[in-house]
């Protein structure tokens, strides 16, 4: 059955909770590979909002089914959360989400490991504090702790006996909650989860459903914040790219699409390289007029123009076959609206980076083009075929308002 991925192909928040919502009715599954509470995807359902930022963005309108899938770092107390607020509009709604039993777990730790880490670096990240980093470092170093090892309770606790002794010669003070705390708050936040009738899944056993079943795959953050392939160290610890669906036994090329979602200009939260941020007062038209404020952590987000290099580069490391491109009307008004075409890098003009080094060297060239009042305007549509024409792929969507059904196919 059909298997398509929506992904961000900037530094996040393009907008993919709003199209992942608008197709999800259309889908059986949708489901998050990567990432963890620091993502933030908006969604409206009947004029009023919802933040998702560890549930996948499944339809409210239909009975489609979401897994939170091994990749993904799970913070339970957070999970709870945003279950009670979707349980207020939707009562039973939890029981249609599903759970990977390998998922990896944000312990109290990771969080105060993250403040900490943040508060040593003489360049800070600009991390959301949500304990990303260091759950997945724990991950890596084969010490972090998986949701099925909260049903052998005697050896999580000799587990988190040991993790706490060791994290505390690490870190000293920086650390503050003892096992005992972490395991109470652990238990607490899945016995509640498990009372909303969430399930406990494995891949293998949805990849088998996936012969009859569709599935849309969520992506988190943003191509340019991947682990591997983004503007390091200024990233998040997570596949972005569509390639995360290796979790679910699945290759980037059996996906029927993989849709880059795409803000009309830039932004980016935290700190980093970009190339083509504008801190002149038309940064700070595209941060008012686009609410540029983060939905995670609430902090303004920086802004500028497209930058066609950095989607080139996108459009290859993901497999991108189609774009989407959102918050095209508040470009509206614009007498002008530049586009960045490619990079002046130690003196040479390039059409695209060649390593993330790049980024931080990247002189932009920009061209300026006509801009328009309304989204019927020909100037508007020449900007697409613009688009199109430098990239080499299809701007199949395009949306122009918050709400799901503000959006049209081309
Ligand atoms: P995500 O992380 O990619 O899901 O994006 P966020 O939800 O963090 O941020 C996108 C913001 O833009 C949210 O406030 C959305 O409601 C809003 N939004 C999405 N699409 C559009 C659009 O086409 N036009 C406008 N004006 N706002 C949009
Ligand atoms: P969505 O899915 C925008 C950024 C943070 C910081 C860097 C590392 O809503 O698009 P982390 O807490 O992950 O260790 O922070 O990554 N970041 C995001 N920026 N959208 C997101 O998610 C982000 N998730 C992380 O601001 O610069
Ligand atoms: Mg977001």
């Amino acid at each position: 059955m059909k298997k398509i991925a929506v992904i961000g192909a900037q530094w996040g928040d393009e907008g993919k909770g709003k199209i992942v919502n608008y197709f999800s009715k259309n889908y059986d599954w949708v489901a998050r590979f990567s990432g963890g509470s620091n993502a933030g995807h908006t969604i409206f359902f009947k004029d009023k909002k919802y933040v998702n930022h560890l549930l996948p963005s499944i339809s409210l309108e239909t009975q489609s089914k979401g897994y939170l899938g091994s990749g993904m770092v799970i913070d339970l107390v957070q999970m709870g959360k945003e279950l009670s607020t979707l349980e207020k509009d939707f009562q039973g709604i939890s029981a249609r989400f599903y759970l990977d039993l390998q998922a990896s777990l944000v312990l109290p730790w990771n969080k105060q490991e993250d403040e900490f880490f943040e508060s040593q670096r003489s360049e800070p990240v600009g991390t959301t504090k949500r304990g990303i980093g260091p759950a997945y470092t724990d991950k890596t170093s084969r010490e972090g702790l998986r949701v099925y090892d909260l049903l052998d309770i005697n050896r999580l606790k000799i587990k988190l006996s040991e993790l706490y002794s060791m994290k505390k010669k690490l870190y000293g003070q920086a650390i503050t909650s003892s096992d005992m705390q972490v395991y109470d708050e652990l238990m607490e936040g899945f016995n509640f989860i498990k009372s909303l009738k969430v399930n406990l899944m494995t891949s293998i056993e949805l990849y088998h459903m996936l012969d009859t079943q569709s599935i849309l795959f969520e992506g988190a953050q943003g191509v340019m914040l991947d682990i591997d392939c983004g503007t390091y160290p200024f990233v998040t610890s997570s596949t972005c790219t569509a390639h995360g669906v290796n979790s679910f036994g699945l290759s980037v090329t059996e996906l029927d699409e993989v849709y880059a979602v795409v803000k009309a200009y830039t932004t980016r939260v935290g700190e980093g390289p970009f190339p083509t941020e504008d801190s002149s007062d038309k940064g700070t038209i595209l941060r008012e007029k686009g609410l540029e404020f983060g939905a995670t952590t609430g902090r303004p987000r920086r802004t500028g123009w497209l930058d066609l290099p950095s989607l080139r580069y996108a459009i290859l490391k993901s497999k991108i076959t189609k774009l989407v491109l959102t918050k095209a009307d508040v470009l509206n008004g614009f007498d002008e609206v530049k586009i960045c075409t490619h990079y002046e890098i130690d003196n040479n003009n390039q059409d695209i980076p060649y390593s993330t080094k790049d980024f931080s060297i990247a002189k932009p060239v920009y061209v300026n083009l006509k801009g328009w009042h309304d989204l019927k305007d020909k100037t508007f549509e020449e900007y697409l075929l613009f688009i199109e024409k430098n990239l080499g792929i299809k701007v199949e969507f395009v949306s122009y308002g918050p709400k799901t059904d503000e959006i049209f196919k081309r």
